[in-house]
């Protein structure tokens, strides 16, 4: 008798600290709520998506070719193009080189031309989209990096491709060079009555 007593009251006893734990998480969740309304921050937001660094320019399709072909792209590449414009690069890669790509804009807009363009072209299930920054997306799978954004940018890039891409990957960009890290290659490609340069890098060994 005396012991189902005592399991009772532990029963009750231990009921109750348990309804008093669920509640105080509950408390603790209300409290964090309040306080980020408090300062005026929704915590349920999502961050504001932030401005383009560069505005959209294609890349003339005829440099596109030359840059896929430095770059020597072959079916068991993937291609990452940072920040990717309408997907041109990307979709070239898939349909003709027999790539897999990853078309990476912060502009959603420009993702929506990509998704258009790719499927059109037929190759909608080789070719990953992802709207986000260039600077905070995950590059680690890519095997070829083409970029066409600035000096500036390039400059901004260069630790994190050093430091995060797999030695062997390629690097090709657009117009702008990487400053004091010279290129392996300078090819020139001759569109709208101009020489593009190009530029070919590889990742060097750690
Ligand atoms: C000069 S266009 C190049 C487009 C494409 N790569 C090509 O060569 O045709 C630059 C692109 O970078 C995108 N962009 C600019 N800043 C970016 C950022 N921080 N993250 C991702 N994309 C960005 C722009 O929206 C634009 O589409």
């Amino acid at each position: 008798m005396r012991y189902r007593l005592h399991q009772w009251l532990a029963g009750v006893t231990g009921g109750a600290a348990m309804r008093a734990a669920g509640g105080c998480r509950l408390a603790i969740l209300c409290a964090v709520f309040a306080m980020g309304c408090a300062i005026g921050a929704d915590p349920l937001r999502q961050p504001e998506p932030r401005a383009p660094d560069v505005h959209f320019e294609p890349t003339p399709m005829r440099v596109v070719q030359q840059m896929l072909w430095l770059a020597d792209v072959g079916s068991a590449d993937v291609v990452y193009d940072l920040g990717c414009g309408d997907g041109r690069i990307v979709v070239t890669a898939a349909r003709r080189f027999g790539a897999r790509g990853v078309c990476v804009d912060i502009d959603p807009q420009r993702i929506a031309e990509s998704r258009l363009n790719a499927r059109k072209a037929g190759v909608a299930d080789r070719v990953r989209f992802v709207n986000e920054d260039l600077f905070s997306t995950d590059i680690r799978e890519a095997t070829v990096v083409m970029l066409f954004l600035s000096p500036s940018l390039n400059l901004k890039l260069r630790p994190r491709l050093l430091r995060e891409l797999r030695p062997g990957t390629r690097i090709v960009s657009h117009w702008h060079d990487m400053d004091d890290w010279k290129p392996e290659h300078t090819a020139y490609a001759g569109s709208g009555g101009r020489d593009r340069p190009i530029y070919l890098w590889t990742v060097p060994a750690r």
